[in-house]
């Protein structure tokens, strides 16, 4: 199986694909420019200590290759980007794990958005793949320190049981992380209303929140 990470360029990618690559899981990272997922393919090879399940592409060819697909691009390039991809993701599972969230000289906005949740936004674009939310409570930063256990749950949400049941089981590769069924993908616009909480509470505490749900 292969993973392929659409805007695997930068920091949540990064952190991600690492964290999968290390299990023995291959990963592609993509990019809009070969020169950039080269150079991140170098970085997250120097943090596991191997390259063997790292593959560089362009996003376009990145989709092509890969099994499930990851979604790691700013809100406001979501659409353009995937309106280009949608022939290339038919009957895939795309997981996204988009927050749409600006940040403007120290300060976290919520960008206002058509239907209040980006993943509903991107299923209503790749209406024939099977789109499941996830991670969007992980920060970037805790998933590269790769020797430590990331200690928190990944709540995932889709239509589809079959996408949702796989990806659960992928999140659980991440050392420290239990999933979580959240539920249907309209569930998803309350997963990404706590991320920004959490970067609030870490500029408070000056520390990196994640979270756990206790009760079950
Ligand atoms: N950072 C975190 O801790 C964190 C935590 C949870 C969720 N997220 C979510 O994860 C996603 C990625 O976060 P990030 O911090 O890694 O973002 P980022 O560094 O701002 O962007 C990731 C990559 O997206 C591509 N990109 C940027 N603008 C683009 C555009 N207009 N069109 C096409 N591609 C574009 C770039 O890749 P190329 O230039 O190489 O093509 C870039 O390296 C975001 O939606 C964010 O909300 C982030």
């Amino acid at each position: 199986m292969r993973i392929g990470f659409i805007g695997g360029t930068g920091s949540e990618g990064i952190g991600l694909a690492g964290r999968f690559a290390i299990k023995n899981i291959e990963v592609g990272i993509g990019s809009r420019d070969i020169k950039n997922s080269i150079d991140a393919v170098n970085k997250i090879a120097k943090n596991i200590s191997s390259s063997k399940n790292l593959f560089p592409g362009l996003n376009m060819e990145v989709v092509r290759d890969s099994d499930i697909v990851f979604v790691c691009v700013p809100y406001d390039a979501q659409k353009s980007v995937f309106k280009e991809l949608k022939p290339y993701l038919i009957g895939k599972i795309v997981v996204t794990v988009v927050v749409p969230v600006m940040f403007e000289n120290g300060k976290i906005s919520v960008v206002r958005t058509k239907s209040s949740c980006a993943a509903i936004e991107l299923q209503e674009i790749l209406v024939e793949s099977k789109v499941v939310s996830a991670f969007q409570t992980i920060s970037a930063l805790d998933l590269k320190l790769i020797n430590n256990p990331v200690n928190s749950d990944v709540i995932v949400c889709s239509d589809n049981k079959y996408a949702l049941n796989t990806v659960m089981d992928l999140a659980e590769n991440i050392d420290g992380v239990r999933a979580i069924n959240g539920g249907k993908l309209s569930n998803s616009v309350f997963v990404e209303n706590i991320t920004p909480l959490l970067l609030n509470i870490n500029m408070i505490y000056k520390k990196h929140t994640a979270i756990r749900i206790t009760g079950i």
